[in-house]
């Protein structure tokens, strides 16, 4: 019996590919370049499922492909907003992501630039790079104390918890949290406190650190007008989506210090990032590393994997998402 064709849109672990490899007919990417809308149209056309990931845009225009072959797009990634949900359940395919696995790491990494922002690392490692430090001094690149202070979370699902959970028994914080899906009457989580509004949270909050996700309720949350609801010394993070965020008005409100730093780790335009934060020493710019570790990634190419032989196997995929 032949086995479903799957197209894998970039390259995945090794163990990942082997595993797909052994269970299905797989087109994989070695050269792992970015894929097209001519390409996507390409693997829809062609392959019983695709394997796509945060790069791939599927949008309404690639998911109307026909005659279309594709029947479950396994996304290699928690957050799909890149896939065109609405027009997926209208043209009959499956979605699936990979959620839990990448809750730690991710966590993980919103502290890295907590601390980062707060601590003024990266300042630091180019002073030293470029060969300009001139030695210990008192005032030297002094930054802000993380311990004690208060966090603010903007979305408290997986990853906004386990952010909570390191803040509070890591460094004492206290943490507060801004989520429209809680329950008016109830606290967030134990030691955790809910605000009412964006604007309490946002005029409470020494850190804010955004963890929903990225639809047109929550596009720009974070703009001119919410940045001014900020206090000065604040420090913002953002390892959720990049849309979340109004980049320009960020790089604007940075440069003038309406807000003390920011760490960002998601982008309007990936790979792009606004030319105007690029020049500023008080934001810290990672390249979308938050599940980047080996050991989360192998487990999102198991979850991507289980989402594919449930499908195929006939059965309900155990992360379907549309
Ligand atoms: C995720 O899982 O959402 C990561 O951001 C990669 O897509």
């Amino acid at each position: 019996m032949s086995r479903p064709l799957v197209i894998v849109t970039r390259r995945l672990p090794d163990p990942v590919e082997q595993q797909l490899s052994a269970l299905f007919d797989v087109r994989l990417n070695p050269t792992d370049i970015p894929s097209t809308p001519a390409s996507l149209a390409g693997a829809l056309r062609e392959g019983d499922g695709v394997l796509c990931t945060v790069t791939d845009r599927l949008t309404a225009d690639v998911l109307a492909t026909a005659p279309r072959r594709a029947r479950i797009l396994a996304n290699f990634g928690v957050g799909f907003n890149h896939v065109d949900v609405v027009a997926a359940r209208h043209h009959g395919l499956v979605v699936t992501n990979t959620p839990d696995v990448l809750t730690d790491d991710t966590a993980d990494l919103t502290m890295t630039l907590l601390l980062a922002a707060a601590r003024r690392s990266g300042e630091g490692e180019r002073l030293v790079r470029a060969g300009s430090w001139s030695g210990w001094r008192p005032t030297q690149l002094l930054g802000t104390r993380v311990t004690g202070k208060v966090l603010g979370l903007v979305g408290f699902g997986r990853i906004g918890r386990a952010v909570a959970e390191r803040a509070r028994l890591g460094f004492g914080m206290s943490v507060i949290a801004y989520d429209p899906s809680l329950l008016a009457a109830a606290d967030a989580a134990p030691g955790v406190r809910r605000c009412a509004t964006l604007a309490e949270l946002l005029g409470a909050s020494d850190f804010v650190s955004l963890h929903c996700p990225a639809t047109p309720e929550t596009r720009h949350l974070i703009n001119a007008s919410t940045i001014g609801q900020m206090r000065a010394h604040a420090i913002l993070v953002n390892t959720s989506r990049g849309d979340v965020v109004d980049e320009t008005a960020l790089a604007v409100a940075l440069a003038r210090h309406d807000i003390a730093a920011a760490g960002l780790d998601v982008y309007e335009g990936e790979p792009a990032v606004d030319p105007g934060l690029l020049g500023l020493d008080n934001v810290v710019l990672l390249p979308h590393l938050g599940s980047a570790t080996v050991e989360t990634r192998l487990a999102m190419g198991e979850r991507a994997t289980a989402n594919l032989v449930a499908y195929f196997a006939g059965q309900e995929p155990p992360d379907r998402v549309a």
